[in-house]
Protein backbone atom coordinates (compact mmCIF):
# COMPACT_ATOMS: atom_id res chain seq x y z
CA UNK A 1 0.00 0.00 0.00
CA UNK A 2 1.35 3.25 -0.69
CA UNK A 3 1.98 5.71 2.16
CA UNK A 4 -0.33 8.53 2.62
CA UNK A 5 2.17 10.98 0.50
CA UNK A 6 1.51 8.78 -2.09
CA UNK A 7 -2.33 8.42 -2.20
CA UNK A 8 -5.19 10.22 -3.12
CA UNK A 9 -8.08 9.44 -0.95
CA UNK A 10 -12.02 9.95 -0.19
CA UNK A 11 -14.70 8.53 0.90
CA UNK A 12 -18.06 9.04 -0.15
CA UNK A 13 -20.76 7.47 1.63
CA UNK A 14 -24.82 7.64 1.53
CA UNK A 15 -27.69 7.96 -1.12
CA UNK A 16 -29.98 4.65 -1.48
CA UNK A 17 -29.14 2.72 -4.80
CA UNK A 18 -32.45 3.67 -6.55
CA UNK A 19 -31.49 7.37 -6.55
CA UNK A 20 -28.00 6.18 -8.09
CA UNK A 21 -27.11 7.31 -11.59
CA UNK A 22 -26.11 4.21 -13.38
CA UNK A 23 -23.65 4.03 -16.22
CA UNK A 24 -21.04 5.54 -15.13
CA UNK A 25 -19.11 3.36 -17.61
CA UNK A 26 -20.17 6.06 -20.21
CA UNK A 27 -18.47 8.61 -18.77
CA UNK A 28 -15.01 7.17 -17.76
CA UNK A 29 -15.23 5.55 -22.24
CA UNK A 30 -16.05 9.09 -23.37
CA UNK A 31 -12.86 10.39 -21.32
CA UNK A 32 -10.74 7.25 -23.04
CA UNK A 33 -11.64 8.47 -26.48
CA UNK A 34 -10.76 12.06 -25.77
CA UNK A 35 -7.47 10.81 -23.20
CA UNK A 36 -6.36 7.95 -24.86
CA UNK A 37 -5.18 10.00 -28.51
CA UNK A 38 -3.19 12.05 -27.11
CA UNK A 39 -0.78 10.12 -24.59
CA UNK A 40 2.57 9.79 -26.62
CA UNK A 41 2.87 6.69 -28.43
CA UNK A 42 6.45 5.89 -26.64
CA UNK A 43 4.76 6.57 -23.56
CA UNK A 44 1.78 4.29 -23.99
CA UNK A 45 3.78 1.31 -24.92
CA UNK A 46 6.43 2.05 -22.15
CA UNK A 47 3.32 1.72 -19.40
CA UNK A 48 1.29 -0.49 -21.61
CA UNK A 49 -1.73 1.66 -21.66
CA UNK A 50 -4.27 0.37 -23.65
CA UNK A 51 -7.53 1.21 -21.92
CA UNK A 52 -10.66 -0.77 -22.44
CA UNK A 53 -13.30 0.19 -24.55
CA UNK A 54 -16.55 -0.04 -22.61
CA UNK A 55 -18.82 -3.18 -24.26
CA UNK A 56 -15.49 -4.69 -23.04
CA UNK A 57 -15.88 -3.77 -19.36
CA UNK A 58 -19.20 -4.06 -19.25
CA UNK A 59 -18.65 -7.66 -20.42
CA UNK A 60 -15.81 -7.87 -18.09
CA UNK A 61 -18.18 -6.74 -15.32
CA UNK A 62 -21.17 -9.31 -16.20
CA UNK A 63 -18.45 -12.17 -15.45
CA UNK A 64 -18.43 -12.18 -11.41
CA UNK A 65 -20.90 -14.37 -10.15
CA UNK A 66 -23.45 -13.12 -8.11
CA UNK A 67 -22.34 -12.68 -4.45
CA UNK A 68 -24.38 -11.70 -1.12
CA UNK A 69 -21.44 -10.45 0.42
CA UNK A 70 -22.38 -7.26 2.38
CA UNK A 71 -18.75 -5.62 1.95
CA UNK A 72 -16.85 -5.43 -1.23
CA UNK A 73 -13.43 -5.03 -1.40
CA UNK A 74 -11.95 -4.47 -5.01
CA UNK A 75 -8.86 -4.33 -6.47
CA UNK A 76 -7.83 -2.17 -9.50
CA UNK A 77 -4.25 -2.61 -10.42
CA UNK A 78 -3.16 -0.51 -13.36
CA UNK A 79 -6.74 0.85 -13.47
CA UNK A 80 -6.16 3.89 -16.17
CA UNK A 81 -8.61 6.04 -16.02
CA UNK A 82 -11.11 3.89 -13.86
CA UNK A 83 -13.38 1.87 -17.14
CA UNK A 84 -13.10 -1.36 -14.99
CA UNK A 85 -14.16 -0.18 -11.87
CA UNK A 86 -16.48 2.07 -13.22
CA UNK A 87 -18.24 -0.86 -15.21
CA UNK A 88 -17.72 -2.97 -11.83
CA UNK A 89 -19.89 -0.58 -9.84
CA UNK A 90 -22.41 0.27 -12.72
CA UNK A 91 -23.37 -3.67 -12.66
CA UNK A 92 -23.86 -3.09 -8.80
CA UNK A 93 -26.34 -0.23 -9.23
CA UNK A 94 -27.75 -1.79 -11.80
CA UNK A 95 -28.89 -4.25 -9.36
CA UNK A 96 -27.47 -7.75 -11.28
CA UNK A 97 -26.43 -9.69 -8.75
CA UNK A 98 -24.62 -8.07 -6.41
CA UNK A 99 -26.31 -7.51 -2.86
CA UNK A 100 -23.40 -5.68 -1.37
CA UNK A 101 -24.04 -2.50 0.99
CA UNK A 102 -20.56 -1.31 0.80
CA UNK A 103 -17.78 -1.26 -1.81
CA UNK A 104 -14.40 -0.43 -0.87
CA UNK A 105 -11.86 0.21 -3.81
CA UNK A 106 -8.79 0.21 -4.11
CA UNK A 107 -6.78 1.20 -7.46
CA UNK A 108 -3.51 2.02 -8.67
CA UNK A 109 -1.88 3.92 -11.48
CA UNK A 110 1.79 5.19 -11.86
CA UNK A 111 0.98 7.79 -14.69
CA UNK A 112 0.18 10.95 -12.65
CA UNK A 113 -1.97 12.21 -15.76
CA UNK A 114 -4.18 9.11 -15.89
CA UNK A 115 -4.14 9.14 -12.23
CA UNK A 116 -5.83 12.81 -11.81
CA UNK A 117 -8.62 11.97 -14.53
CA UNK A 118 -9.01 8.57 -12.33
CA UNK A 119 -9.66 10.32 -8.94
CA UNK A 120 -12.11 12.61 -11.44
CA UNK A 121 -13.72 9.82 -12.77
CA UNK A 122 -14.23 7.91 -9.14
CA UNK A 123 -15.13 11.27 -7.15
CA UNK A 124 -17.72 12.56 -9.53
CA UNK A 125 -19.27 9.63 -9.87
CA UNK A 126 -19.14 7.56 -6.51
CA UNK A 127 -20.35 10.94 -4.33
CA UNK A 128 -23.37 9.10 -4.56
CA UNK A 129 -22.73 5.74 -3.70
CA UNK A 130 -22.15 3.89 -0.11
CA UNK A 131 -18.63 3.78 -1.57
CA UNK A 132 -14.72 4.37 -0.45
CA UNK A 133 -11.88 4.58 -2.72
CA UNK A 134 -8.38 5.14 -2.55
CA UNK A 135 -5.89 5.64 -5.47
CA UNK A 136 -2.28 5.02 -4.97
CA UNK A 137 0.83 6.06 -6.85
CA UNK A 138 2.66 3.26 -6.14
CA UNK A 139 3.91 0.58 -8.22
CA UNK A 140 1.86 -2.13 -8.23
CA UNK A 141 4.34 -4.92 -7.85
CA UNK A 142 6.41 -3.28 -5.28
CA UNK A 143 3.42 -2.41 -3.50
CA UNK A 144 1.98 -5.89 -4.03
CA UNK A 145 5.31 -7.34 -2.76
CA UNK A 146 5.26 -5.13 0.56
CA UNK A 147 2.00 -6.45 1.33
CA UNK A 148 2.53 -10.43 0.91
CA UNK A 149 2.55 -11.17 4.39
CA UNK A 150 -0.20 -8.83 5.34
CA UNK A 151 -4.16 -10.50 5.60
CA UNK A 152 -5.46 -10.95 2.07
CA UNK A 153 -8.20 -8.63 1.68
CA UNK A 154 -10.00 -8.46 -1.73
CA UNK A 155 -12.74 -10.27 -2.46
CA UNK A 156 -12.73 -9.16 -6.22
CA UNK A 157 -10.25 -7.91 -8.44
CA UNK A 158 -11.01 -6.44 -12.16
CA UNK A 159 -7.59 -5.72 -14.42
CA UNK A 160 -6.35 -5.09 -18.06
CA UNK A 161 -3.01 -5.07 -16.55
CA UNK A 162 0.07 -3.39 -18.62
CA UNK A 163 1.73 -5.50 -21.15
CA UNK A 164 5.44 -5.51 -21.43
CA UNK A 165 8.60 -7.75 -21.29
CA UNK A 166 10.31 -8.24 -17.68
CA UNK A 167 13.91 -7.53 -17.95
CA UNK A 168 15.38 -10.69 -16.42
CA UNK A 169 18.05 -8.85 -14.43
CA UNK A 170 15.33 -5.99 -13.43
CA UNK A 171 13.86 -4.87 -10.14
CA UNK A 172 10.71 -6.38 -10.65
CA UNK A 173 12.31 -9.79 -11.77
CA UNK A 174 13.62 -9.99 -8.05
CA UNK A 175 10.83 -8.96 -6.40
CA UNK A 176 8.68 -11.55 -8.19
CA UNK A 177 11.54 -14.58 -7.64
CA UNK A 178 11.42 -13.74 -4.01
CA UNK A 179 7.96 -13.85 -3.67
CA UNK A 180 8.12 -17.68 -5.40
CA UNK A 181 6.57 -16.19 -9.45
CA UNK A 182 8.52 -16.70 -11.77
CA UNK A 183 7.25 -14.48 -14.95
CA UNK A 184 7.90 -13.06 -17.91
CA UNK A 185 5.90 -10.03 -18.58
CA UNK A 186 3.88 -7.90 -16.12
CA UNK A 187 0.72 -9.03 -17.22
CA UNK A 188 1.14 -11.96 -15.57
CA UNK A 189 2.68 -10.67 -12.61
CA UNK A 190 -0.19 -8.19 -11.99
CA UNK A 191 -2.52 -11.56 -11.91
CA UNK A 192 -0.25 -13.38 -9.64
CA UNK A 193 -0.07 -10.66 -7.36
CA UNK A 194 -3.53 -9.78 -7.61
CA UNK A 195 -4.70 -13.20 -6.35
CA UNK A 196 -2.01 -13.65 -3.79
CA UNK A 197 -3.71 -10.54 -1.85
CA UNK A 198 -7.19 -11.82 -2.05
CA UNK A 199 -9.38 -13.81 -0.16
CA UNK A 200 -10.38 -17.15 -0.58
CA UNK A 201 -13.18 -17.73 -2.71
CA UNK A 202 -12.42 -14.06 -4.14
CA UNK A 203 -13.47 -13.67 -8.00
CA UNK A 204 -11.08 -11.88 -10.35
CA UNK A 205 -11.76 -11.26 -13.97
CA UNK A 206 -8.85 -9.82 -15.74
CA UNK A 207 -8.47 -9.48 -20.00
CA UNK A 208 -4.62 -10.06 -20.99
CA UNK A 209 -2.89 -11.96 -24.06
CA UNK A 210 -3.12 -15.40 -24.53
CA UNK A 211 0.44 -16.01 -24.84
CA UNK A 212 0.18 -17.43 -21.21
CA UNK A 213 -1.79 -20.36 -22.78
CA UNK A 214 1.48 -21.93 -23.97
CA UNK A 215 4.97 -21.99 -24.21
CA UNK A 216 8.11 -22.96 -21.62
CA UNK A 217 8.19 -19.03 -20.49
CA UNK A 218 4.41 -19.39 -18.88
CA UNK A 219 4.96 -22.80 -17.56
CA UNK A 220 5.36 -21.23 -13.67
CA UNK A 221 2.96 -18.87 -14.10
CA UNK A 222 0.02 -21.55 -15.62
CA UNK A 223 1.09 -23.71 -12.48
CA UNK A 224 1.28 -20.67 -9.85
CA UNK A 225 -2.51 -19.52 -11.51
CA UNK A 226 -3.59 -22.84 -11.77
CA UNK A 227 -2.40 -23.98 -7.88
CA UNK A 228 -3.94 -21.30 -6.69
CA UNK A 229 -7.19 -20.24 -8.54
CA UNK A 230 -9.64 -22.09 -10.30
CA UNK A 231 -10.73 -21.45 -13.86
CA UNK A 232 -14.33 -20.56 -14.53
CA UNK A 233 -14.72 -18.63 -17.82
CA UNK A 234 -12.74 -17.77 -20.38
CA UNK A 235 -13.44 -15.67 -23.52
CA UNK A 236 -12.02 -15.58 -26.92
CA UNK A 237 -12.53 -12.76 -29.63
CA UNK A 238 -12.61 -14.55 -32.57
CA UNK A 239 -10.20 -12.01 -34.13
CA UNK A 240 -6.83 -10.82 -32.88
CA UNK A 241 -7.33 -6.87 -33.33
CA UNK A 242 -11.30 -6.80 -32.25
CA UNK A 243 -10.53 -5.93 -27.70
CA UNK A 244 -8.55 -3.04 -28.50
CA UNK A 245 -9.39 -2.13 -31.92
CA UNK A 246 -9.64 1.80 -31.31
CA UNK A 247 -5.61 1.10 -30.21
CA UNK A 248 -4.43 -0.83 -33.23
CA UNK A 249 -3.48 -3.67 -30.85
CA UNK A 250 -2.25 -6.95 -32.60
CA UNK A 251 -2.55 -9.89 -30.27
CA UNK A 252 -4.84 -12.43 -29.36
CA UNK A 253 -6.65 -11.19 -26.19
CA UNK A 254 -8.39 -13.53 -23.43
CA UNK A 255 -10.52 -12.86 -20.67
CA UNK A 256 -10.35 -15.08 -17.70
CA UNK A 257 -12.85 -15.58 -14.33
CA UNK A 258 -10.90 -17.19 -11.82
CA UNK A 259 -12.12 -18.25 -8.40
CA UNK A 260 -9.18 -17.56 -5.87
CA UNK A 261 -9.00 -20.97 -3.59
CA UNK A 262 -11.82 -22.21 -5.64
CA UNK A 263 -12.41 -26.01 -6.64
CA UNK A 264 -11.55 -26.45 -10.45
CA UNK A 265 -15.09 -27.86 -12.25
CA UNK A 266 -15.67 -27.33 -15.93
CA UNK A 267 -15.10 -24.32 -17.53
CA UNK A 268 -17.35 -22.34 -19.52
CA UNK A 269 -15.48 -20.69 -22.81
CA UNK A 270 -17.06 -18.45 -25.05
CA UNK A 271 -16.42 -16.67 -28.15
CA UNK A 272 -17.63 -13.88 -30.08
CA UNK A 273 -15.92 -11.90 -33.39
CA UNK A 274 -15.93 -8.37 -31.65
CA UNK A 275 -16.61 -6.24 -28.58
CA UNK A 276 -20.24 -6.05 -29.76
CA UNK A 277 -20.79 -9.09 -28.17
CA UNK A 278 -23.66 -9.92 -30.77
CA UNK A 279 -22.61 -13.12 -31.99
CA UNK A 280 -21.81 -14.36 -28.26
CA UNK A 281 -21.52 -18.22 -27.93
CA UNK A 282 -21.11 -20.09 -24.85
CA UNK A 283 -20.29 -23.73 -23.91
CA UNK A 284 -19.05 -25.47 -20.58
CA UNK A 285 -16.59 -27.76 -21.23
CA UNK A 286 -14.71 -30.27 -18.83
CA UNK A 287 -11.44 -29.15 -17.29
CA UNK A 288 -9.61 -32.09 -18.94
CA UNK A 289 -10.06 -30.69 -22.33
CA UNK A 290 -8.37 -27.61 -21.12
CA UNK A 291 -5.75 -28.83 -19.36
CA UNK A 292 -5.12 -32.44 -20.70
CA UNK A 293 -4.25 -34.34 -17.01
CA UNK A 294 -1.46 -36.32 -19.34
CA UNK A 295 0.48 -32.69 -20.32
CA UNK A 296 3.11 -31.88 -18.38
CA UNK A 297 3.33 -28.71 -19.70
CA UNK A 298 -0.31 -27.47 -18.40
CA UNK A 299 -1.16 -25.94 -21.57
CA UNK A 300 -4.19 -24.32 -21.54
CA UNK A 301 -6.80 -25.13 -24.43
CA UNK A 302 -9.35 -23.03 -25.81
CA UNK A 303 -11.87 -25.30 -27.20
CA UNK A 304 -13.85 -23.24 -30.23
CA UNK A 305 -16.45 -26.20 -30.24
CA UNK A 306 -18.15 -28.25 -28.19
CA UNK A 307 -17.03 -31.77 -29.27
CA UNK A 308 -13.91 -32.82 -29.34
CA UNK A 309 -11.54 -31.85 -32.34
CA UNK A 310 -11.49 -35.19 -34.33
CA UNK A 311 -7.37 -34.84 -34.10
CA UNK A 312 -8.06 -35.10 -30.26
CA UNK A 313 -10.16 -37.96 -30.97
CA UNK A 314 -8.31 -39.65 -33.33
CA UNK A 315 -6.36 -43.09 -32.91
CA UNK A 316 -4.90 -42.38 -35.75
CA UNK A 317 -2.95 -39.53 -34.41
CA UNK A 318 -0.87 -40.85 -31.39
CA UNK A 319 3.03 -40.37 -32.45
CA UNK A 320 5.50 -37.81 -31.56
CA UNK A 321 7.87 -36.54 -33.93
CA UNK A 322 10.19 -38.23 -31.69
CA UNK A 323 8.71 -41.41 -32.64
CA UNK A 324 8.64 -40.84 -36.11
CA UNK A 325 11.97 -40.50 -35.84
CA UNK A 326 11.84 -36.64 -37.32
CA UNK A 327 13.11 -33.47 -35.47
CA UNK A 328 11.69 -30.17 -36.32
CA UNK A 329 14.33 -26.97 -35.79
CA UNK A 330 13.77 -23.37 -36.58
CA UNK A 331 15.72 -22.13 -39.95
CA UNK A 332 19.40 -21.95 -38.82
CA UNK A 333 20.53 -19.34 -41.09
CA UNK A 334 19.47 -15.83 -39.13
CA UNK A 335 20.19 -13.59 -42.06
CA UNK A 336 21.38 -10.50 -40.16
CA UNK A 337 24.17 -12.59 -38.58
CA UNK A 338 25.75 -13.58 -42.19
CA UNK A 339 24.50 -10.60 -43.91
CA UNK A 340 28.01 -10.18 -45.74
CA UNK A 341 27.13 -13.50 -46.94
CA UNK A 342 24.06 -13.19 -48.45
CA UNK A 343 23.70 -12.74 -52.21
CA UNK A 344 20.69 -11.08 -53.99
CA UNK A 345 20.95 -14.04 -56.86
CA UNK A 346 22.83 -17.21 -56.90
CA UNK A 347 26.56 -17.07 -58.31
CA UNK A 348 29.30 -19.58 -58.43
CA UNK A 349 29.95 -20.90 -55.17
CA UNK A 350 26.43 -19.87 -53.73
CA UNK A 351 23.68 -21.83 -52.27
CA UNK A 352 19.92 -21.15 -51.96
CA UNK A 353 18.43 -19.06 -49.13
CA UNK A 354 14.99 -20.20 -49.08
CA UNK A 355 12.67 -17.96 -47.43
CA UNK A 356 8.79 -17.80 -46.21
CA UNK A 357 8.55 -15.35 -49.52
CA UNK A 358 9.69 -18.09 -51.51
CA UNK A 359 6.34 -20.13 -50.94
CA UNK A 360 3.49 -20.30 -52.39
CA UNK A 361 0.94 -22.49 -51.59
CA UNK A 362 3.02 -26.17 -52.89
CA UNK A 363 5.17 -24.14 -55.48
CA UNK A 364 8.32 -22.78 -54.85
CA UNK A 365 9.74 -20.43 -56.65
CA UNK A 366 13.43 -19.70 -56.36
CA UNK A 367 15.21 -17.58 -57.32
CA UNK A 368 12.49 -14.97 -56.50
CA UNK A 369 12.88 -11.27 -57.93
CA UNK A 370 11.86 -8.03 -55.40
CA UNK A 371 12.74 -9.79 -52.54
CA UNK A 372 13.77 -7.70 -49.54
CA UNK A 373 16.92 -9.67 -48.54
CA UNK A 374 18.84 -12.24 -51.20
CA UNK A 375 18.19 -15.62 -52.76
CA UNK A 376 21.73 -17.34 -51.93
CA UNK A 377 24.32 -17.47 -49.75
CA UNK A 378 27.59 -18.03 -50.27
CA UNK A 379 29.26 -21.54 -49.61
CA UNK A 380 32.58 -20.92 -46.92
CA UNK A 381 33.41 -22.10 -44.11
CA UNK A 382 31.82 -19.74 -41.86
CA UNK A 383 28.13 -20.77 -43.02
CA UNK A 384 28.56 -23.92 -43.82
CA UNK A 385 27.84 -24.93 -40.44
CA UNK A 386 24.47 -23.29 -41.18
CA UNK A 387 22.82 -25.19 -43.71
CA UNK A 388 21.55 -28.54 -44.35
CA UNK A 389 22.14 -31.04 -47.64
CA UNK A 390 19.44 -30.64 -50.36
CA UNK A 391 16.98 -32.93 -50.23
CA UNK A 392 13.15 -33.14 -49.13
CA UNK A 393 12.42 -30.67 -46.51
CA UNK A 394 8.79 -29.95 -45.11
CA UNK A 395 8.40 -26.18 -43.62
CA UNK A 396 6.18 -24.32 -41.85
CA UNK A 397 6.09 -20.26 -42.18
CA UNK A 398 6.86 -19.26 -38.09
CA UNK A 399 4.91 -15.99 -38.53
CA UNK A 400 0.95 -15.76 -40.70
CA UNK A 401 0.24 -13.07 -41.96
CA UNK A 402 -3.20 -10.90 -40.70
CA UNK A 403 -4.95 -11.85 -44.26
CA UNK A 404 -3.88 -15.71 -43.94
CA UNK A 405 -6.69 -17.81 -42.09
CA UNK A 406 -4.41 -20.17 -41.42
CA UNK A 407 -2.08 -20.43 -38.54
CA UNK A 408 -0.11 -23.77 -40.21
CA UNK A 409 0.84 -22.94 -43.57
CA UNK A 410 3.13 -26.29 -44.35
CA UNK A 411 5.42 -26.53 -47.90
CA UNK A 412 7.63 -29.12 -49.58
CA UNK A 413 10.83 -28.28 -50.55
CA UNK A 414 11.91 -30.19 -53.30
CA UNK A 415 15.49 -31.37 -54.34
CA UNK A 416 15.19 -30.66 -58.36
CA UNK A 417 13.80 -27.07 -57.21
CA UNK A 418 17.31 -26.07 -56.85
CA UNK A 419 19.66 -28.22 -59.69
CA UNK A 420 23.07 -28.67 -58.66
CA UNK A 421 22.84 -27.34 -55.48
CA UNK A 422 24.70 -29.66 -52.81
CA UNK A 423 23.47 -27.30 -49.73
CA UNK A 424 20.37 -25.47 -48.71
CA UNK A 425 19.87 -22.25 -46.58
CA UNK A 426 16.96 -22.08 -44.49
CA UNK A 427 16.30 -18.29 -42.90
CA UNK A 428 14.77 -18.09 -39.60
CA UNK A 429 11.49 -17.43 -40.19
CA UNK A 430 10.75 -21.15 -40.90
CA UNK A 431 10.46 -24.07 -39.33
CA UNK A 432 12.16 -26.98 -41.37
CA UNK A 433 11.11 -31.21 -40.19
CA UNK A 434 14.36 -33.09 -40.94
CA UNK A 435 15.55 -36.35 -40.35
CA UNK A 436 19.03 -36.05 -38.65
CA UNK A 437 19.79 -33.10 -39.81
CA UNK A 438 19.44 -34.17 -43.91
CA UNK A 439 16.24 -34.77 -46.05
CA UNK A 440 12.83 -36.53 -45.96
CA UNK A 441 12.10 -39.19 -47.74
CA UNK A 442 9.54 -37.65 -50.63
CA UNK A 443 6.19 -39.53 -49.75
CA UNK A 444 6.84 -38.62 -45.86
CA UNK A 445 7.68 -34.50 -46.63
CA UNK A 446 4.44 -33.86 -48.88
CA UNK A 447 2.33 -36.29 -46.15
CA UNK A 448 3.80 -33.84 -43.40
CA UNK A 449 2.86 -30.77 -45.48
CA UNK A 450 -0.49 -32.43 -46.31
CA UNK A 451 -1.27 -33.32 -42.54
CA UNK A 452 -0.30 -29.69 -41.31
CA UNK A 453 -2.77 -28.35 -43.81
CA UNK A 454 -5.60 -30.14 -42.69
CA UNK A 455 -8.39 -27.66 -41.25
CA UNK A 456 -8.46 -30.31 -38.42
CA UNK A 457 -4.43 -29.61 -37.12
CA UNK A 458 -5.44 -26.03 -37.47
CA UNK A 459 -8.37 -25.81 -35.25
CA UNK A 460 -6.42 -28.22 -32.98
CA UNK A 461 -3.66 -25.75 -32.95
CA UNK A 462 -5.28 -22.73 -32.13
CA UNK A 463 -6.91 -24.64 -28.92
CA UNK A 464 -3.27 -24.07 -27.20
CA UNK A 465 -1.63 -21.67 -28.92
CA UNK A 466 -3.29 -18.08 -29.82
CA UNK A 467 0.09 -16.32 -31.07
CA UNK A 468 0.70 -15.31 -34.39
CA UNK A 469 3.52 -17.28 -34.45
CA UNK A 470 4.16 -20.75 -34.92
CA UNK A 471 7.32 -22.00 -33.00
CA UNK A 472 9.24 -25.78 -33.76
CA UNK A 473 8.22 -26.16 -29.92
CA UNK A 474 4.88 -26.06 -30.89
CA UNK A 475 5.01 -28.38 -33.71
CA UNK A 476 7.11 -30.51 -31.54
CA UNK A 477 4.06 -30.95 -28.86
CA UNK A 478 1.67 -31.98 -31.15
CA UNK A 479 0.26 -35.62 -32.27
CA UNK A 480 1.00 -37.22 -35.76
CA UNK A 481 0.08 -40.00 -37.58
CA UNK A 482 2.14 -42.82 -37.93
CA UNK A 483 5.18 -42.62 -40.89
CA UNK A 484 3.14 -45.73 -42.68
CA UNK A 485 0.22 -43.01 -42.73
CA UNK A 486 2.02 -40.00 -43.35
CA UNK A 487 3.73 -41.77 -46.34
CA UNK A 488 0.26 -43.01 -47.53
CA UNK A 489 -0.79 -39.31 -47.18
CA UNK A 490 2.38 -38.15 -49.21
CA UNK A 491 1.92 -40.42 -52.07
CA UNK A 492 -1.77 -39.68 -52.60
CA UNK A 493 -1.06 -35.53 -52.31
CA UNK A 494 1.89 -35.80 -54.32
CA UNK A 495 -0.37 -37.54 -57.26
CA UNK A 496 -3.28 -34.53 -57.02
CA UNK A 497 -2.69 -31.68 -59.63
CA UNK A 498 -4.95 -29.67 -57.78
CA UNK A 499 -5.14 -30.03 -54.25
CA UNK A 500 -8.12 -28.10 -52.06
CA UNK A 501 -8.49 -27.87 -48.74
CA UNK A 502 -11.59 -29.83 -48.92
CA UNK A 503 -9.77 -32.69 -50.51
CA UNK A 504 -6.65 -32.79 -47.84
CA UNK A 505 -9.58 -32.51 -45.27
CA UNK A 506 -11.40 -35.49 -46.48
CA UNK A 507 -8.68 -37.47 -47.36
CA UNK A 508 -6.65 -36.77 -43.55
CA UNK A 509 -10.36 -37.46 -41.99
CA UNK A 510 -10.11 -41.51 -43.90
CA UNK A 511 -6.79 -41.89 -42.89
CA UNK A 512 -6.42 -41.15 -39.45
CA UNK A 513 -10.21 -41.54 -38.17
C1 LIG B 1 -3.53 -1.69 -20.10
S1 LIG B 1 -3.72 -0.20 -19.18
C2 LIG B 1 -5.33 -0.48 -18.58
C3 LIG B 1 -5.95 0.66 -17.88
C4 LIG B 1 -7.33 0.36 -17.29
N1 LIG B 1 -7.30 -0.73 -16.35
C5 LIG B 1 -8.33 0.03 -18.37
O1 LIG B 1 -8.72 -1.13 -18.42
O2 LIG B 1 -8.68 0.91 -19.17
C6 LIG B 1 -2.61 -0.51 -17.83
C7 LIG B 1 -2.41 0.66 -16.87
O3 LIG B 1 -1.43 0.27 -15.90
C8 LIG B 1 -0.60 1.39 -15.57
N2 LIG B 1 0.67 0.85 -15.07
C9 LIG B 1 1.73 0.42 -15.80
N3 LIG B 1 2.69 -0.06 -14.99
C10 LIG B 1 2.22 0.06 -13.72
C11 LIG B 1 2.75 -0.29 -12.45
N4 LIG B 1 3.96 -0.85 -12.34
N5 LIG B 1 2.01 -0.02 -11.34
C12 LIG B 1 0.78 0.55 -11.45
N6 LIG B 1 0.24 0.90 -12.64
C13 LIG B 1 0.93 0.65 -13.75
C14 LIG B 1 -0.49 2.14 -16.89
O4 LIG B 1 -0.15 3.50 -16.71
C15 LIG B 1 -1.88 1.93 -17.51
O5 LIG B 1 -2.72 2.99 -17.20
Amino acid sequence: MGSAKNCTEAHGIGMRQEELPIRLLDHADSLRRTVAPRIALNRKSALGQFMTPAPVARFMASLFPPSTLEACALLDPGAGIGALSCAFLDRWTGGNGFGFRTVEIEAYEIDPALRDHLSATLGRHTEHLPVSWRISSDDFIEAAALRSMAPRRFTHAILNPPYKKINSLSSHRLILRQLGIETVNLYSAFVALSLSLMKAGGQMVAIIPRSFCNGPYYRPFRDFLLQRAALRHMHLFASRNKAFKDDDVLQENIIIQVECGGIQGPVTVSHSTDDSFADLITHEHPFDRIVFPSDPECFIHVPTSPGRNSIELSHGVRSTLSDLGIGISTGPVVDFRLRDHIEDQPTNGTVPLLYPGHFTGQTTQWPKEGLKRGNALRLNDETRKWLLPNGFYTVVRRFSSKEETRRIVASVVRPDAFPGAQFLGFENHLNVFHQEKSGLPEALAYGLAAFLNSTAVDENFRRFNGHTQVNAADLRFMKYPDRRTLSKLGEWAHRQHVLTQAMIDEKVEKLTR
